[in-house]
């Protein structure tokens, strides 16, 4: 993977930053996610990659760009595929809540697990907690063997989790543990971002999200070191059908097996979260907080970035 593609995908995730930034707090998800796509699709589309997306907007009769199997680049480049969340957390940028990202990763052809758009239970955690998660375990013992692998208590520990119902249980668990939770509304994919960089005040990210998130975190956390175990999640035998229709008959992973070989990501913060702050506009610019990163040296670069509009487009 070309070292410079690295740099080059941070003006991807800026430009659908401050594209949908602007429709930050006017409750309609809808439009900051076209905007974010839009903006997205164009920047991609201007870079000297051969590009398919993997993981995306949807099907290609479901969403009209950045569909799974949608070329992109201009096709004289590294042969890359793509895995794109132009808005994770739509909800949290319609309501001007804490932590949507705009978020994109490549890795060489087959290098991404092409997640079905279905659930996924996941565990992730930073470098100092490599190799000492188990997801068939439960929360208790992971919480022990993390608190072992980062020399503290339980009491310590951070973990976030989505506030569903569904986690009910593995919320009361984790406090009788005693662990401290950071319930989020949505977007689990800073937070597990966030478990591996040194003083985020996040450990751990516990609990079941969309898959296709899924391996974009996992796209990340390799890049910093950390570890990410996930496992499909069917909600009824439809889905179950659907995934082996797609030639996914293994429903757990490994963090290598939702993103392998040489991998880049790029990440840009749309609201302010634990991991990046959103995009501030101001008289004739804007400024952007952005993470990118490549698996292969692990080297973490945080680009804050001001944008004058007089000499590039008014977002
Ligand atoms: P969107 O950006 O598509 O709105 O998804 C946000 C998100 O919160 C993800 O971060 C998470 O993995 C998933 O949705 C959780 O799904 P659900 O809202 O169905 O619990």
């Amino acid at each position: 993977m070309d070292r410079n593609l690295a740099l080059e995908l941070v003006r991807v995730t800026e430009a659908a930053a401050l594209s949908c930034g602007r429709w930050v707090g006017k409750g309609d998800k809808i439009a900051a996610d076209d905007a974010a796509t839009e903006a997205m699709r164009r920047t991609l589309d201007s870079m000297e990659i051969s590009g398919t997306v993997v993981i995306g907007e949807g099907e290609m009769d479901e969403a009209p760009m950045l569909y799974i199997g949608e070329k992109l680049g201009r096709g004289n480049g590294q042969e890359v595929d793509i895995a794109v969340d132009p808005l994770e957390g739509t909800n949290i940028c319609a309501k001007g809540l804490n932590g949507s990202i705009a978020t994109i990763a490549l890795a060489p052809r087959g290098g991404f697990l092409h997640a079905p758009d279905m659930y996924m239970e996941k565990i992730a955690v930073g470098p100092t907690a490599r190799g000492a998660i188990d997801i068939n375990e439960s929360p208790t013992v992971n919480l022990q063997r993390v608190a072992d692998a980062k020399k503290c208590y339980i009491e310590d520990l951070t973990v976030v989790i989505l506030d569903r119902p569904r986690h009910d249980k593995i919320v009361d668990e984790i406090r009788q543990a005693g662990a401290r939770i950071h319930l989020i509304t949505d977007g689990d994919v800073a937070p597990a971002i966030a478990a591996a960089v040194e003083g985020s005040g996040v450990d751990m990210l516990l609990g079941i999200g969309g898959a296709p998130e899924g391996v974009l975190a996992a796209a990340a956390l390799k890049c910093m070191g950390g570890d990410m175990q996930g496992r499909l999640v069917f909600m009824n035998d439809e889905e179950r059908e659907r995934a082996k229709g797609m030639g996914i008959d293994d429903f757990e992973y490994q963090c290598n097996e939702m993103a392998n070989g040489d991998v880049v990501f790029a990440a840009t913060g749309v609201t302010s979260g634990e991991l990046l702050r959103g995009t501030r506009y101001y008289s004739g610019g804007a400024e952007t907080h952005s993470i990118v990163m490549r698996s292969k040296t692990r080297t973490i670069r945080f680009v804050e970035a001001r944008h004058t509009f007089d000499y590039k487009p008014k977002y």
